[in-house]
């Protein structure tokens, strides 16, 4: 039977370490408060005018290509998933294309908007690419430039604290081996609750979302205004151009989601809890892992965490933190591992395999 094996895994995460206290000098925020409710300690900033999301996937995918024993020439297609892109279009497939001076035009690249399980989302689809036999080497990345979009004053702490830079990727190859890859993918959605976890403008809404959102929000759109509404002068001057999130609301649903489908990609595969031998959450808030960890009863070693040095880095966060596990040696050929993701959305989705 033909299954989808991770042929090869990398990561990058930048040079520049900012410490909860460097935040502190900029927002009314503390360590404390950082560290109690988030578990982080200190994330990573990619270096302005030099890296960009692109670039850093770049550096996690030439790790990943080389891992897999390939060329960047031997790709057939590319998956990128981000929230953080370079430009608002084209998106970072083709830029990531050529950053790796591919420059064959029979590949194919895609962009995956789904923010924190971009990655998961995007596994799920590369194995149907490898299973179907349209492609032999598929390059999956997710990677974010977070620092660059967030709200450094006061009023936007309770993201800004969260969002790291960095990037991971992976090369889907197909294997026959009956003891390795992906065994089966869950993926949900449920727009209900868009606009809780969001990044607004600019937009092409000319305001529409307002009636889903629990106090109306004026953008300053003049009646008689044909052009220039996907971005307004109000919506710079007055710091509406960042993402918003209702945090708590946020929490209550991820710790409901991220057992739910890490129970069902288990039982699709006839395994359970205890034959886990690693599960890599998104590492979307230590409480939120700690929180599944004790509903599931997984023992610390069988769940990977690193939110406490890189923050929450969405798209790439999974990748990041399978890849490290990997280079750690604790996750060895054979295991059974689980990857999980909840996000903006609201979607979520798991992927289960053996490594
Ligand atoms: N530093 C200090 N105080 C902060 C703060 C910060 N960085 N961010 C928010 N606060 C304040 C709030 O202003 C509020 O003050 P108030 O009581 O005077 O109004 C207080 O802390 C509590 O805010 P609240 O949002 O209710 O805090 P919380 O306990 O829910 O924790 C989160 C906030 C964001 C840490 C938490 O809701 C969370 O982790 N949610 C999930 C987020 C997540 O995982 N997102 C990614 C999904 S992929």
């Amino acid at each position: 039977m033909l299954r989808t094996k991770i042929a090869g895994i990398g990561k990058y995460l930048p040079d520049t370490i900012v410490k909860n206290d460097d935040l502190q000098s900029v927002m009314e925020t503390s360590d404390e408060w950082i560290q109690e409710r988030t578990g982080i300690q200190e994330r990573r900033y990619g270096t302005k005018h030099q890296e960009t999301t692109t670039t850093m996937a770049a550096h996690a995918a030439r790790t990943a290509i080389e891992r897999a024993g390939i060329t960047p020439e031997d790709i057939d297609f590319i998956l990128f998933a981000t929230l953080s892109p370079d430009y608002y279009f084209p998106g970072c497939g083709v830029l990531l294309q050529r950053e790796l001076g591919i420059t064959k035009t029979t590949i194919g690249a895609m962009d995956i908007r789904n923010q924190c399980t971009g990655f998961v989302y995007g596994l799920a689809t590369g194995d149907q690419f490898i299973r179907s036999g349209m492609y032999k080497n598929v390059l999956v990345v997710g990677a974010e430039m977070h620092s660059m979009g967030l709200d450094y004053s006061t009023r936007g702490r309770n993201v800004t604290v969260i969002f790291g830079d960095g990037a991971g990727a992976v090369v889907l190859q197909p294997t026959g081996e009956a003891d390795q890859g992906i065994l089966c993918s869950k993926l949900h959605s449920d727009g209900t609750h868009a606009e809780k976890l969001a990044f607004i403008n600019p937009g092409a809404h000319g305001g529409y979302h307002n009636r889903y959102l629990d106090e109306p929000v004026e953008y300053g759109y003049g009646k008689e205004t044909y052009g220039g509404i996907f971005l307004t002068e109000k919506m710079v001057e007055e710091g509406m151009t960042y993402p918003y999130m209702d945090g708590p609301f946020v929490f209550k649903l991820a710790v409901q989601k991220f057992p739910e489908v890490i129970q069902e990609v288990l039982q699709e595969a006839g395994e359970d809890v205890a034959s886990l031998d690693m599960l890599v959450p998104h590492q979307a808030n230590l409480r939120i892992s700690q929180f599944v960890q004790r509903i599931l009863k997984l023992r610390d070693d069988q769940v990977w965490n690193n939110i406490q040095k890189y923050g929450n880095t969405t798209a790439a966060s999974v990748p990041i933190a399978l890849c490290e596990a990997v280079e750690n040696g604790a996750i060895k050929r054979g295991d059974l591992v689980c990857l999980a993701a909840f996000g903006s959305g609201f979607t979520w989705g798991a992927n289960l395999l053996r490594w």
